[in-house]
Protein backbone atom coordinates (compact mmCIF):
# COMPACT_ATOMS: atom_id res chain seq x y z
CA UNK A 1 0.00 0.00 0.00
CA UNK A 2 1.37 3.29 -0.60
CA UNK A 3 1.36 5.87 2.27
CA UNK A 4 -1.82 7.81 1.27
CA UNK A 5 -3.57 4.26 1.82
CA UNK A 6 -4.43 3.68 -1.73
CA UNK A 7 -3.17 0.56 -3.29
CA UNK A 8 -0.11 1.18 -5.24
CA UNK A 9 -1.54 0.66 -8.73
CA UNK A 10 0.43 -1.87 -11.37
CA UNK A 11 1.29 -2.30 -15.08
CA UNK A 12 -1.20 -3.09 -16.97
CA UNK A 13 -0.11 -5.42 -19.14
CA UNK A 14 1.53 -9.11 -18.87
CA UNK A 15 4.54 -7.53 -20.29
CA UNK A 16 4.58 -4.59 -18.40
CA UNK A 17 7.23 -4.72 -16.48
CA UNK A 18 9.28 -6.80 -18.64
CA UNK A 19 9.32 -4.08 -21.06
CA UNK A 20 9.86 -0.94 -18.78
CA UNK A 21 12.70 -2.84 -16.85
CA UNK A 22 14.37 -3.86 -20.25
CA UNK A 23 13.78 -0.23 -21.35
CA UNK A 24 15.74 0.85 -18.49
CA UNK A 25 18.31 -1.82 -18.41
CA UNK A 26 18.78 -1.25 -22.88
CA UNK A 27 20.27 2.28 -23.11
CA UNK A 28 23.61 4.31 -23.93
CA UNK A 29 25.88 1.56 -21.57
CA UNK A 30 24.47 -1.31 -24.23
CA UNK A 31 24.56 0.94 -27.30
CA UNK A 32 27.39 3.60 -26.70
CA UNK A 33 29.81 2.14 -24.08
CA UNK A 34 29.64 -1.33 -24.25
CA UNK A 35 31.04 -1.03 -27.70
CA UNK A 36 33.62 1.05 -27.16
CA UNK A 37 35.02 -0.58 -23.41
CA UNK A 38 34.65 -4.03 -25.22
CA UNK A 39 36.84 -2.40 -27.90
CA UNK A 40 39.30 -1.22 -25.13
CA UNK A 41 39.42 -4.12 -23.40
CA UNK A 42 40.11 -6.30 -26.23
CA UNK A 43 37.07 -8.22 -27.60
CA UNK A 44 35.42 -11.87 -26.80
CA UNK A 45 37.90 -12.52 -23.39
CA UNK A 46 35.97 -9.37 -21.51
CA UNK A 47 32.55 -10.31 -23.54
CA UNK A 48 33.14 -13.65 -21.31
CA UNK A 49 33.88 -12.18 -18.20
CA UNK A 50 31.42 -9.66 -18.55
CA UNK A 51 28.55 -12.38 -18.94
CA UNK A 52 30.03 -14.07 -16.00
CA UNK A 53 29.27 -10.60 -14.03
CA UNK A 54 25.98 -10.86 -15.26
CA UNK A 55 24.95 -14.48 -13.93
CA UNK A 56 26.87 -14.18 -10.88
CA UNK A 57 26.17 -10.66 -9.50
CA UNK A 58 23.97 -8.55 -12.19
CA UNK A 59 20.99 -11.55 -11.58
CA UNK A 60 21.10 -12.03 -7.83
CA UNK A 61 21.06 -8.22 -7.31
CA UNK A 62 18.33 -7.63 -9.50
CA UNK A 63 16.24 -10.55 -8.21
CA UNK A 64 16.59 -8.87 -4.33
CA UNK A 65 15.60 -5.48 -5.87
CA UNK A 66 12.34 -6.27 -7.50
CA UNK A 67 11.56 -8.22 -4.22
CA UNK A 68 12.23 -5.60 -2.24
CA UNK A 69 10.09 -3.11 -4.42
CA UNK A 70 7.20 -5.65 -4.60
CA UNK A 71 7.35 -6.40 -0.93
CA UNK A 72 7.30 -2.91 0.05
CA UNK A 73 5.36 -1.42 -2.79
CA UNK A 74 6.88 2.02 -2.28
CA UNK A 75 9.62 4.04 -3.73
CA UNK A 76 13.31 2.39 -2.53
CA UNK A 77 13.05 4.65 1.08
CA UNK A 78 9.26 3.91 1.54
CA UNK A 79 9.86 0.32 0.28
CA UNK A 80 13.03 -0.59 2.36
CA UNK A 81 11.51 0.66 5.59
CA UNK A 82 8.61 -1.01 5.29
CA UNK A 83 10.57 -4.43 4.32
CA UNK A 84 12.71 -4.17 7.37
CA UNK A 85 10.02 -2.90 9.95
CA UNK A 86 8.76 -6.37 9.05
CA UNK A 87 11.89 -8.27 10.13
CA UNK A 88 11.26 -5.88 13.58
CA UNK A 89 15.36 -3.94 11.93
CA UNK A 90 16.42 -0.43 12.46
CA UNK A 91 14.95 2.00 10.11
CA UNK A 92 18.64 2.94 9.43
CA UNK A 93 18.68 0.47 6.71
CA UNK A 94 15.95 3.03 4.90
CA UNK A 95 19.24 5.04 4.18
CA UNK A 96 20.29 2.17 1.70
CA UNK A 97 16.85 3.55 -0.36
CA UNK A 98 18.06 7.37 0.06
CA UNK A 99 21.34 6.25 -1.92
CA UNK A 100 19.74 4.49 -4.10
CA UNK A 101 17.47 7.39 -5.10
CA UNK A 102 20.26 10.04 -5.12
CA UNK A 103 22.06 7.76 -7.12
CA UNK A 104 19.57 7.74 -10.08
CA UNK A 105 19.04 11.26 -10.20
CA UNK A 106 22.79 11.88 -10.20
CA UNK A 107 23.07 9.39 -13.14
CA UNK A 108 20.34 11.25 -14.75
CA UNK A 109 22.53 14.72 -14.22
CA UNK A 110 25.24 13.68 -16.45
CA UNK A 111 23.30 10.78 -18.56
CA UNK A 112 20.64 13.93 -20.17
CA UNK A 113 24.03 15.28 -21.39
CA UNK A 114 25.23 12.10 -23.25
CA UNK A 115 21.53 11.60 -24.09
CA UNK A 116 21.93 14.67 -25.78
CA UNK A 117 24.68 13.95 -27.91
CA UNK A 118 23.11 11.61 -29.31
CA UNK A 119 19.54 13.54 -30.34
CA UNK A 120 22.25 16.51 -31.32
CA UNK A 121 23.60 13.59 -33.87
CA UNK A 122 20.49 12.57 -34.98
CA UNK A 123 19.18 16.15 -35.99
CA UNK A 124 22.78 16.52 -38.05
CA UNK A 125 22.29 13.28 -39.46
CA UNK A 126 18.82 14.28 -40.85
CA UNK A 127 19.87 17.53 -42.12
CA UNK A 128 23.13 16.57 -43.57
CA UNK A 129 25.50 18.55 -40.84
CA UNK A 130 27.42 15.40 -40.52
CA UNK A 131 30.51 15.43 -43.27
CA UNK A 132 33.81 15.17 -42.70
CA UNK A 133 36.39 13.09 -44.46
CA UNK A 134 38.64 11.94 -41.46
CA UNK A 135 38.25 10.76 -37.78
CA UNK A 136 39.89 14.35 -37.36
CA UNK A 137 37.05 15.86 -39.24
CA UNK A 138 34.75 14.29 -37.09
CA UNK A 139 36.52 14.98 -33.60
CA UNK A 140 36.13 18.51 -34.41
CA UNK A 141 32.63 18.68 -34.76
CA UNK A 142 32.23 16.61 -31.89
CA UNK A 143 34.23 19.14 -29.87
CA UNK A 144 32.05 21.91 -31.51
CA UNK A 145 29.16 20.50 -30.46
CA UNK A 146 30.55 20.71 -27.38
CA UNK A 147 32.19 23.82 -27.08
CA UNK A 148 28.77 25.64 -27.32
CA UNK A 149 26.73 25.90 -24.14
CA UNK A 150 23.43 26.23 -25.59
CA UNK A 151 23.48 24.20 -28.89
CA UNK A 152 24.78 21.17 -25.92
CA UNK A 153 22.29 22.80 -23.28
CA UNK A 154 19.36 23.08 -25.29
CA UNK A 155 20.02 19.11 -26.63
CA UNK A 156 20.41 17.96 -22.67
CA UNK A 157 16.86 20.15 -21.90
CA UNK A 158 15.15 18.60 -24.78
CA UNK A 159 16.19 15.25 -23.35
CA UNK A 160 15.27 16.89 -20.14
CA UNK A 161 11.60 17.64 -20.97
CA UNK A 162 10.59 14.27 -22.65
CA UNK A 163 11.60 12.62 -19.71
CA UNK A 164 9.38 14.46 -17.37
CA UNK A 165 6.51 14.60 -19.81
CA UNK A 166 6.12 10.69 -19.99
CA UNK A 167 6.91 10.87 -16.42
CA UNK A 168 4.27 13.09 -15.39
CA UNK A 169 2.13 10.98 -17.48
CA UNK A 170 2.09 8.52 -14.98
CA UNK A 171 3.32 4.64 -14.86
CA UNK A 172 0.70 3.26 -17.18
CA UNK A 173 -0.36 6.42 -19.71
CA UNK A 174 3.43 7.32 -19.88
CA UNK A 175 5.98 5.05 -19.05
CA UNK A 176 4.15 2.19 -20.30
CA UNK A 177 2.28 3.29 -22.96
CA UNK A 178 5.81 4.75 -24.16
CA UNK A 179 7.73 1.58 -23.78
CA UNK A 180 5.87 -0.59 -25.60
CA UNK A 181 6.33 1.33 -29.12
CA UNK A 182 9.53 2.21 -28.06
CA UNK A 183 11.15 -1.03 -27.46
CA UNK A 184 10.16 -3.13 -30.39
CA UNK A 185 10.92 -0.13 -32.36
CA UNK A 186 14.71 -0.22 -30.60
CA UNK A 187 14.98 -3.90 -31.42
CA UNK A 188 13.36 -3.33 -34.84
CA UNK A 189 15.96 -1.02 -36.07
CA UNK A 190 18.79 -2.70 -34.45
CA UNK A 191 17.73 -5.86 -36.79
CA UNK A 192 17.87 -3.73 -39.44
CA UNK A 193 21.31 -2.28 -38.73
CA UNK A 194 22.34 -5.93 -38.18
CA UNK A 195 21.27 -6.83 -41.71
CA UNK A 196 23.07 -3.45 -43.30
CA UNK A 197 26.58 -4.64 -41.11
CA UNK A 198 26.10 -8.21 -42.79
CA UNK A 199 26.79 -6.63 -46.11
CA UNK A 200 28.55 -4.15 -45.53
CA UNK A 201 32.29 -6.18 -45.36
CA UNK A 202 33.28 -6.47 -41.87
CA UNK A 203 30.40 -8.72 -40.60
CA UNK A 204 33.25 -11.67 -40.21
CA UNK A 205 35.66 -9.85 -38.38
CA UNK A 206 33.10 -8.26 -36.01
CA UNK A 207 32.02 -11.79 -34.84
CA UNK A 208 35.78 -13.06 -34.38
CA UNK A 209 36.08 -9.90 -32.52
CA UNK A 210 33.25 -10.21 -30.13
CA UNK A 211 33.43 -14.17 -30.06
CA UNK A 212 37.22 -15.12 -30.28
CA UNK A 213 37.77 -15.70 -26.62
CA UNK A 214 41.34 -15.17 -26.25
CA UNK A 215 41.95 -14.42 -22.24
CA UNK A 216 45.38 -13.61 -22.65
CA UNK A 217 44.13 -9.80 -24.17
CA UNK A 218 42.24 -9.32 -21.08
CA UNK A 219 43.65 -7.24 -18.22
CA UNK A 220 42.59 -6.92 -14.56
CA UNK A 221 41.26 -3.12 -15.69
CA UNK A 222 38.81 -4.75 -17.91
CA UNK A 223 37.20 -7.54 -15.42
CA UNK A 224 36.66 -4.73 -12.98
CA UNK A 225 35.37 -2.69 -15.65
CA UNK A 226 32.82 -5.61 -16.66
CA UNK A 227 31.88 -6.51 -13.36
CA UNK A 228 31.30 -2.32 -12.87
CA UNK A 229 29.24 -2.31 -16.15
CA UNK A 230 27.20 -5.40 -15.23
CA UNK A 231 25.61 -2.99 -12.53
CA UNK A 232 25.17 -0.03 -15.02
CA UNK A 233 23.75 -1.77 -17.09
CA UNK A 234 21.46 -3.62 -15.33
CA UNK A 235 20.21 -0.25 -13.94
CA UNK A 236 21.01 -1.74 -10.58
CA UNK A 237 21.32 0.30 -7.39
CA UNK A 238 19.79 3.22 -8.59
CA UNK A 239 16.47 3.09 -7.30
CA UNK A 240 14.86 2.24 -11.16
CA UNK A 241 14.23 -1.63 -11.24
CA UNK A 242 13.43 -1.92 -7.35
CA UNK A 243 10.48 1.12 -7.77
CA UNK A 244 9.14 -0.53 -11.05
CA UNK A 245 9.33 -3.78 -8.99
CA UNK A 246 6.65 -1.75 -6.67
CA UNK A 247 4.24 -2.21 -9.40
CA UNK A 248 4.48 -5.51 -10.33
CA UNK A 249 1.21 -7.84 -9.92
CA UNK A 250 1.59 -9.89 -6.76
CA UNK A 251 1.74 -13.53 -9.07
CA UNK A 252 4.56 -12.55 -11.68
CA UNK A 253 7.92 -14.82 -10.73
CA UNK A 254 10.41 -12.63 -10.21
CA UNK A 255 12.86 -15.17 -10.90
CA UNK A 256 11.79 -15.42 -14.69
CA UNK A 257 10.80 -11.73 -15.49
CA UNK A 258 15.07 -11.38 -14.05
CA UNK A 259 16.22 -13.25 -16.35
CA UNK A 260 14.15 -11.68 -19.01
CA UNK A 261 15.13 -8.81 -18.21
CA UNK A 262 18.96 -9.55 -17.87
CA UNK A 263 19.28 -11.46 -21.50
CA UNK A 264 17.41 -8.89 -22.93
CA UNK A 265 19.56 -6.13 -21.97
CA UNK A 266 22.64 -8.42 -22.89
CA UNK A 267 21.37 -10.12 -26.28
CA UNK A 268 20.75 -5.91 -26.99
CA UNK A 269 24.54 -4.56 -26.20
CA UNK A 270 25.85 -8.52 -28.12
CA UNK A 271 23.47 -6.93 -30.89
CA UNK A 272 24.67 -3.35 -30.92
CA UNK A 273 27.98 -5.19 -31.24
CA UNK A 274 27.13 -6.78 -34.20
CA UNK A 275 25.56 -3.46 -35.46
CA UNK A 276 28.45 -1.45 -35.15
CA UNK A 277 31.45 -3.25 -35.54
CA UNK A 278 31.23 -4.73 -39.12
CA UNK A 279 30.97 -0.93 -40.40
CA UNK A 280 34.09 0.06 -37.71
CA UNK A 281 36.27 -2.79 -39.46
CA UNK A 282 34.43 -2.72 -43.44
CA UNK A 283 36.14 1.08 -42.97
CA UNK A 284 39.12 -0.33 -41.32
CA UNK A 285 38.80 1.86 -37.97
CA UNK A 286 40.36 1.24 -35.15
CA UNK A 287 37.46 -0.33 -32.47
CA UNK A 288 39.41 0.72 -29.68
CA UNK A 289 38.62 4.43 -30.00
CA UNK A 290 37.44 5.22 -26.38
CA UNK A 291 33.91 6.86 -25.66
CA UNK A 292 34.07 8.75 -29.38
CA UNK A 293 33.32 5.66 -31.31
CA UNK A 294 29.83 5.77 -31.84
CA UNK A 295 29.93 9.45 -32.25
CA UNK A 296 33.34 10.11 -34.29
CA UNK A 297 34.33 6.77 -36.08
CA UNK A 298 30.43 5.34 -36.90
CA UNK A 299 29.22 8.94 -38.44
CA UNK A 300 32.41 8.87 -41.09
CA UNK A 301 32.00 5.01 -41.75
CA UNK A 302 28.10 5.39 -42.71
CA UNK A 303 28.78 8.73 -44.87
CA UNK A 304 31.32 6.17 -46.92
CA UNK A 305 29.01 3.61 -47.49
CA UNK A 306 25.80 2.89 -50.01
CA UNK A 307 22.56 3.86 -48.22
CA UNK A 308 24.80 5.13 -44.96
CA UNK A 309 22.91 8.05 -44.00
CA UNK A 310 19.69 6.43 -43.78
CA UNK A 311 21.17 3.62 -41.71
CA UNK A 312 23.31 6.40 -40.16
CA UNK A 313 19.34 8.12 -38.85
CA UNK A 314 18.28 4.70 -37.70
CA UNK A 315 21.16 4.63 -35.34
CA UNK A 316 20.47 7.66 -33.57
CA UNK A 317 16.97 7.11 -33.93
CA UNK A 318 17.58 4.29 -31.94
CA UNK A 319 20.15 5.06 -29.40
CA UNK A 320 17.85 8.54 -28.54
CA UNK A 321 15.03 6.21 -27.82
CA UNK A 322 17.38 3.78 -26.01
CA UNK A 323 18.69 6.74 -23.79
CA UNK A 324 15.04 7.94 -23.33
CA UNK A 325 13.74 4.77 -22.16
CA UNK A 326 16.82 4.89 -19.44
CA UNK A 327 15.95 8.14 -18.17
CA UNK A 328 12.22 7.90 -17.29
CA UNK A 329 13.33 5.39 -14.86
CA UNK A 330 16.46 6.83 -13.17
CA UNK A 331 13.62 9.71 -11.77
CA UNK A 332 10.65 7.72 -11.39
CA UNK A 333 11.70 6.61 -7.37
CA UNK A 334 12.46 10.75 -6.93
CA UNK A 335 8.81 11.28 -8.27
CA UNK A 336 7.10 8.41 -6.91
CA UNK A 337 8.56 9.15 -3.52
CA UNK A 338 7.26 12.93 -3.97
CA UNK A 339 4.08 11.76 -4.53
CA UNK A 340 3.51 9.36 -1.72
CA UNK A 341 4.89 11.44 0.72
CA UNK A 342 4.35 15.16 0.14
CA UNK A 343 1.03 14.84 -0.81
CA UNK A 344 1.63 16.26 -4.73
CA UNK A 345 0.38 15.45 -7.58
CA UNK A 346 2.57 13.02 -9.85
CA UNK A 347 2.75 15.87 -12.84
CA UNK A 348 3.66 18.69 -10.36
CA UNK A 349 6.07 15.95 -8.77
CA UNK A 350 7.68 15.12 -12.26
CA UNK A 351 8.07 18.86 -13.22
CA UNK A 352 9.72 19.85 -9.77
CA UNK A 353 12.14 17.15 -10.17
CA UNK A 354 12.91 18.50 -13.57
CA UNK A 355 13.75 21.35 -12.63
CA UNK A 356 16.29 20.54 -10.24
CA UNK A 357 17.83 18.21 -12.71
CA UNK A 358 17.89 21.08 -14.87
CA UNK A 359 19.73 23.14 -12.58
CA UNK A 360 22.42 20.09 -11.90
CA UNK A 361 22.84 18.83 -15.58
CA UNK A 362 23.73 22.04 -16.81
CA UNK A 363 26.32 22.32 -14.21
CA UNK A 364 27.54 18.95 -15.59
CA UNK A 365 26.95 19.96 -19.52
CA UNK A 366 29.58 23.17 -18.65
CA UNK A 367 32.15 21.17 -17.63
CA UNK A 368 32.38 20.62 -21.88
CA UNK A 369 32.61 24.25 -22.83
CA UNK A 370 32.41 27.15 -19.63
CA UNK A 371 33.57 25.07 -17.09
CA UNK A 372 36.23 23.19 -18.79
CA UNK A 373 38.67 24.87 -16.25
CA UNK A 374 36.28 23.58 -13.16
CA UNK A 375 37.92 20.56 -12.13
CA UNK A 376 38.55 19.17 -8.44
CA UNK A 377 41.43 16.52 -7.95
CA UNK A 378 41.38 16.37 -11.78
CA UNK A 379 37.71 15.63 -12.37
CA UNK A 380 35.35 18.00 -14.00
CA UNK A 381 31.53 17.84 -12.53
CA UNK A 382 30.76 15.51 -14.99
CA UNK A 383 33.10 13.16 -13.80
CA UNK A 384 32.27 13.27 -10.88
CA UNK A 385 28.45 12.69 -10.97
CA UNK A 386 30.17 9.60 -13.43
CA UNK A 387 33.03 8.21 -10.90
CA UNK A 388 30.74 8.43 -7.61
CA UNK A 389 27.74 6.73 -9.23
CA UNK A 390 29.22 4.02 -10.79
CA UNK A 391 32.63 3.72 -8.66
CA UNK A 392 30.67 3.97 -5.30
CA UNK A 393 27.16 4.05 -4.97
CA UNK A 394 25.76 1.70 -7.38
CA UNK A 395 28.01 -1.16 -5.24
CA UNK A 396 28.16 0.47 -1.84
CA UNK A 397 24.05 0.19 -2.85
CA UNK A 398 24.20 -3.08 -4.44
CA UNK A 399 26.36 -4.61 -1.46
CA UNK A 400 23.40 -3.13 0.95
CA UNK A 401 20.65 -4.96 -0.21
CA UNK A 402 22.37 -7.81 -0.46
CA UNK A 403 23.33 -8.08 3.06
CA UNK A 404 20.28 -6.98 4.19
CA UNK A 405 18.24 -9.54 2.23
CA UNK A 406 20.67 -12.43 2.87
CA UNK A 407 21.84 -11.92 6.19
CA UNK A 408 19.68 -9.32 8.56
CA UNK A 409 15.94 -9.92 7.66
CA UNK A 410 13.97 -12.92 8.45
CA UNK A 411 14.97 -15.69 6.02
CA UNK A 412 11.41 -15.94 5.86
CA UNK A 413 10.55 -12.83 3.82
CA UNK A 414 12.72 -13.34 0.94
CA UNK A 415 11.63 -17.00 0.43
CA UNK A 416 8.26 -15.94 0.35
CA UNK A 417 8.85 -12.90 -2.17
CA UNK A 418 10.64 -14.44 -4.61
CA UNK A 419 8.28 -17.69 -4.28
CA UNK A 420 11.63 -19.56 -5.59
CA UNK A 421 11.55 -23.97 -5.49
CA UNK A 422 14.28 -24.82 -2.99
CA UNK A 423 17.51 -25.42 -5.45
CA UNK A 424 17.08 -22.09 -6.93
CA UNK A 425 16.64 -20.21 -3.79
CA UNK A 426 19.50 -21.72 -2.32
CA UNK A 427 21.28 -20.93 -4.97
CA UNK A 428 20.15 -16.98 -4.82
CA UNK A 429 20.92 -16.95 -1.16
CA UNK A 430 24.70 -18.20 -1.66
CA UNK A 431 24.90 -15.79 -4.32
CA UNK A 432 23.75 -12.74 -2.41
CA UNK A 433 25.32 -14.01 0.63
CA UNK A 434 28.67 -14.86 -0.68
CA UNK A 435 29.69 -14.06 -4.59
CA UNK A 436 28.04 -10.97 -5.01
CA UNK A 437 29.36 -9.12 -1.90
CA UNK A 438 33.11 -10.18 -2.38
CA UNK A 439 32.75 -9.34 -6.14
CA UNK A 440 31.79 -5.62 -5.13
CA UNK A 441 34.38 -5.95 -2.67
CA UNK A 442 37.09 -6.14 -5.55
CA UNK A 443 35.26 -3.49 -7.02
CA UNK A 444 36.48 -1.33 -3.48
CA UNK A 445 39.85 -2.47 -3.50
CA UNK A 446 40.40 -1.29 -7.06
CA UNK A 447 38.40 2.04 -6.57
CA UNK A 448 40.49 3.07 -3.23
CA UNK A 449 43.91 1.90 -5.07
CA UNK A 450 44.69 -0.57 -2.44
CA UNK A 451 45.64 -3.35 -4.49
CA UNK A 452 45.35 -4.33 -7.88
CA UNK A 453 43.36 -7.52 -8.44
CA UNK A 454 43.39 -9.75 -10.99
CA UNK A 455 41.21 -12.20 -11.63
CA UNK A 456 43.16 -14.35 -14.15
CA UNK A 457 46.06 -14.46 -11.30
CA UNK A 458 44.58 -14.31 -8.20
CA UNK A 459 41.59 -16.46 -8.47
CA UNK A 460 42.98 -19.41 -6.36
CA UNK A 461 43.42 -16.64 -3.52
CA UNK A 462 39.48 -15.09 -4.39
CA UNK A 463 37.97 -18.69 -4.19
CA UNK A 464 39.61 -19.21 -0.57
CA UNK A 465 38.42 -16.26 0.23
CA UNK A 466 34.92 -17.51 -0.92
CA UNK A 467 35.15 -20.29 1.59
CA UNK A 468 36.08 -18.50 4.11
CA UNK A 469 33.21 -16.30 3.67
CA UNK A 470 30.81 -19.31 3.09
CA UNK A 471 32.36 -21.23 6.10
CA UNK A 472 31.98 -18.14 8.61
CA UNK A 473 28.73 -17.13 7.34
CA UNK A 474 26.80 -19.71 7.65
CA UNK A 475 28.22 -20.65 10.90
CA UNK A 476 27.70 -17.23 12.27
CA UNK A 477 24.50 -15.72 10.20
CA UNK A 478 21.60 -17.43 13.18
CA UNK A 479 23.66 -15.82 15.76
CA UNK A 480 23.79 -12.46 13.94
CA UNK A 481 20.42 -12.70 13.53
CA UNK A 482 19.74 -12.87 16.69
CA UNK A 483 21.53 -10.31 17.81
CA UNK A 484 19.84 -8.06 15.30
CA UNK A 485 16.27 -9.20 17.03
CA UNK A 486 14.85 -5.77 18.82
CA UNK A 487 14.42 -6.43 22.26
N1 LIG B 1 21.02 0.76 -17.75
C1 LIG B 1 21.17 2.03 -18.40
C2 LIG B 1 22.11 1.89 -19.57
O1 LIG B 1 22.69 0.84 -19.77
O2 LIG B 1 22.27 2.87 -20.29
C3 LIG B 1 21.66 3.09 -17.44
C4 LIG B 1 20.88 3.22 -16.17
C5 LIG B 1 19.48 3.33 -16.23
C6 LIG B 1 21.52 3.27 -14.97
C7 LIG B 1 18.74 3.47 -15.05
C8 LIG B 1 20.82 3.41 -13.80
C9 LIG B 1 19.44 3.51 -13.85
F1 LIG B 1 18.77 3.64 -12.74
Amino acid sequence: MASSGQPRIQWLGRWGFVLAATGSAVGLGNIWKFPYITGEYGGGAFVLVYLACILAVGVPVMMTEIAFGRRGRGSPIDAIRRVVSESGRSFGWSLIGWMAMLCGFMILSFYVVVAGWSFSYLWKMLTGGLTGSSVDDMAAVFAANNANPWVLGGWSTLVTLLTMLIVGKGVQEGIEKSVSWMMPGLVLMLVLLIVFGVFSGGFGDAVRFLFSFNTGSLSSAGMLAALGHAFFTLSLASGAILTYGSYLPKGASIGRTTVSVALADTVVALMAGLAIFPVIFANGMNPGEGPGLIFMSLPLAFQAMPLGTLFGILFFLMLSMAALTSSISMVEATVSWLCDNKGITRPVAAWSTGIVLWLISTLAMLSFNMGADWTLAGRHFFDWLDYLTSRWMMPLGGLGMVLLAGFVLNSETFRDELGLAPLPYTLWLTMVRYVSPLGILVIFVDALGLYQVSFAQHWPWLLTILVVMMAAGEALSPRLRKALKPA
